[in-house]
């Protein structure tokens, strides 16, 4: 594999492979282990201690013997990391690497929708998308990822209405696999909102035979021709359990082909693009410009600094106790 030279943020290059190199060296001398999510650059990728979906990496953390954790991923990748383990000290390469989801979610406008229907006299559970802020969420009853919503969400009384918040998207296909009715909060992935039916349609009708997979922040209209729908781990575990060389239509973040192609090389494997709002053409925004923030420099960097670091905050002990009945329990 020859991976491309990288210029650093001073117009010096950088090659890749001395920069993982670095990273290894770094990472035992600073006691730290690198976890990574599946949409982080796949070099990343290759040089963590542990990948995986949001689920499994929120396990994970809690099994790392070393005292530091280095998180590529997003932000509240990084909070929940250290809200489940606060005697760790939690790095992530770059503190701008937030999350529309989560943005879309501010906690004093849930704190305000959630009073009102208080005032209204509802009886209600709030079901948050583990893509929040901490502060959000010390404000809900359950914590979701995509890999455990539906048992979650079996877990919440008959007798209570549910509010889950931020994805309406997800919030959706989940009213219609478990049955129960759902207050939906209007926010959205940027990135699977973005995947243009028309594409599919048209990439389908190139490559007959393929199967379709698509996460569930995707929009009604692209899940509705999708063959298989779930998060990372499960379209990972999907392929792995599929034999015979089949072609699979991909609609998720771009980088998921990584590990993907790693898993079954035996398949495959097609990005579906997005479309640009716009201007309505197709491009290849199908890449998280969160998640794409971290970089092998900045890893490099982040080991070398001891930083930046998630400091612990007055509302995680909240947050903890609602993150480990949701994920550890
Ligand atoms: P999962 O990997 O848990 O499916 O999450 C997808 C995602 O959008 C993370 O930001
Ligand atoms: Fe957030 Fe979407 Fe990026 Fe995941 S892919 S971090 S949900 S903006």
């Amino acid at each position: 594999m020859s991976l491309p030279v990288i210029q650093d943020s001073s117009g010096t290059q950088e090659d890749p492979l001395d920069l993982m190199d670095e990273i290894d060296v770094l990472k035992k001398e600073r006691d730290v282990s690198i976890l990574a999510h599946f949409y982080v650059d796949g070099e990343i990728q290759d040089i963590a201690d542990y990948t995986g979906d949001s689920l499994k990496l929120a396990r994970d953390a809690t099994q790392v013997k070393t005292s530091g954790i280095l998180f590529a991923g997003v932000h509240f990748m990084g909070e929940s990391t250290k809200i489940m383990n606060p005697e760790k000290r939690v790095l992530i390469p770059d503190l701008q690497a937030g999350c529309s989801l989560a943005e879309s979610c501010p906690p004093d406008q849930l704190a305000a929708f959630q009073q009102q229907l208080r005032d209204q006299g509802r009886d209600f559970h709030t079901v948050a998308y583990i893509n929040t802020s901490a502060a959000v969420k010390s404000l809900v009853d359950w914590i979701v990822t995509s890999g455990n919503a539906r048992e979650i969400i079996e877990r919440v009384p008959q007798d209570k209405e549910i509010l889950f918040v931020p994805d309406q998207h997800l919030g959706r296909y989940l009213m219609e696999v478990t049955g129960r009715k759902m207050i939906l909060w209007p926010g959205s992935c940027m990135v699977h909102e973005v995947f243009s039916i028309q594409d599919l349609i048209r990439m389908k009708k190139r490559h007959p035979e393929s199967v379709v997979m698509a996460h569930p922040e995707c929009p009604q209209n692209i899940l509705e021709i999708t063959d298989v729908i779930g998060g990372t781990e499960k379209m990972r575990r999907h392929v792995m359990a599929t034999e015979s060389p089949t072609t699979f239509l991909v609609a998720t973040e771009g980088t998921m082909i990584h590990p993907l192609e790693k898993a079954a090389p035996q398949h495959n494997y097609i990005p579906v693009p997005g479309i640009m709002t716009s201007s309505g053409e197709t491009c290849a925004c199908n890449r998280c410009p969160h998640m794409s923030l971290n970089t092998l420099q900045k890893v490099r960097d982040c080991l070398k600094n001891d930083g930046p670091e998630i400091e612990w905050q007055d509302y995680f002990a909240t947050a903890r106790e609602v993150l480990d009945r949701s994920l550890l329990q």
